[in-house]
C-alpha cells in the first residue's frame, strides 16, 4: 500500500508535474489495487491538469510577479499560491505547488512550507462550499461547538470529509478576525456572523441545496455596529 504511494510520488517526482497522465483512467492503470491507489492516481491526474491549466495562465502570474522589484520575484508566492487556489475549486494540486516554483525559481520546498503554513491554503480537495469554523475563545463561550454540531450532523462527521452530494465540506480554524460578531463561519470568501444553531441549519441547508446564503450578520446588525444604536460617541458624525 505504502509502495503504491510512493510509485504514485515518483511518478510526479520523474514528470514533475508538466506531463502526468492524460486524464484519470490512463493514471489508474498506473498503480496497483490497493487503498492508496485511487490518491495516486487523482495525484497524477490533477498534475495533468494544473499542467493545462497554468499553461493558459501564464500572463496573469506575470502580472502578480510584476508588482515585485526586480530580483524579488519569489515574495510574489503567496499571491500565485491564492491565485491558483481560487481557480482550481480552492484547493491547490502538488503539481501547481511544483510549477509555481520553477516559475518563480524557488525551490519547491519553500513553496510548500508557505502553502502548509497557512490555514488560508487547502492542500486537498474541497467541496464546492468549503465552510471553515471558527473555534477559538471569543466564538467558542458565544456557541461555536453548536454551529460545529450543525456542520457534523448535516455535511459530514469529520472534517475535510465531502458531504454526501460532494457540494460541502467543513473544517475548524484559529480566529479568523471577526470576533466582535462571534460566532462565526467563513464560506469561501465570505463571512457569516452572529450565529446560531438554527441560523447555522438555515445555512447549512442552503449550501447542501447548492444554493449561496447571504453573507454577513444573522441578527441584521449592520456590519458590526452595535445592535441597539450607539452608545458613544454620539456627538461625532458616522463615528
Ligand atoms: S475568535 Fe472567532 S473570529 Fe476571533
Amino acid at each position: 500500500m505504502i509502495s503504491a504511494y510512493k510509485e504514485g510520488l515518483n511518478f510526479l517526482d520523474k514528470d514533475d508535474g508538466l506531463s502526468a497522465a492524460k486524464k484519470f483512467n490512463e493514471a489508474e492503470l498506473l498503480f496497483p489495487q490497493s487503498e492508496w491507489a485511487p490518491k495516486s492516481a487523482l495525484m497524477a491526474a490533477y498534475s495533468y491538469y494544473a499542467y493545462n491549466y497554468y499553461g493558459d495562465s501564464i500572463y496573469e502570474l506575470e502580472q502578480f510577479i510584476k508588482k515585485y522589484p526586480k530580483g524579488k520575484q519569489q515574495s510574489a508566492v503567496m499571491a500565485l499560491l491564492y491565485l491558483v487556489q481560487s481557480q482550481n475549486n480552492n484547493w491547490i494540486p502538488l503539481a501547481a505547488m511544483r510549477y509555481i516554483a520553477k516559475f518563480l525559481d524557488m525551490s519547491y520546498i519553500k513553496v510548500y512550507e508557505v502553502a502548509t503554513f497557512y490555514s488560508m491554503f487547502s492542500l486537498a480537495p474541497v467541496g464546492k462550499y468549503f465552510v471553515q469554523i471558527c473555534t477559538t475563545t471569543p466564538c467558542m463561550i458565544r456557541g461555536a461547538n453548536n454551529v460545529l454540531d450543525v456542520c457534523k450532523k448535516h455535511i459530514a462527521k469529520n472534517q475535510n470529509e465531502l458531504s454526501k452530494n460532494k457540494l460541502c465540506s467543513w473544517t475548524e480554524v484559529e480566529c479568523l478576525g471577526s470576533c466582535v460578531s462571534a460566532p462565526m463561519m467563513q464560506i469561501n470568501q465570505d463571512y457569516f456572523e452572529d450565529l446560531d444553531e438554527k441560523k447555522t441549519e438555515e445555512i447549512i441547508q442552503m449550501l447542501l441545496n447548492d444554493k449561496f446564503p447571504k453573507p454577513g450578520s444573522y441578527r441584521n446588525r449592520k456590519n458590526t455596529a452595535p445592535e441597539n444604536g450607539r452608545t458613544t460617541l454620539l456627538e461625532v458624525k458616522n463615528a
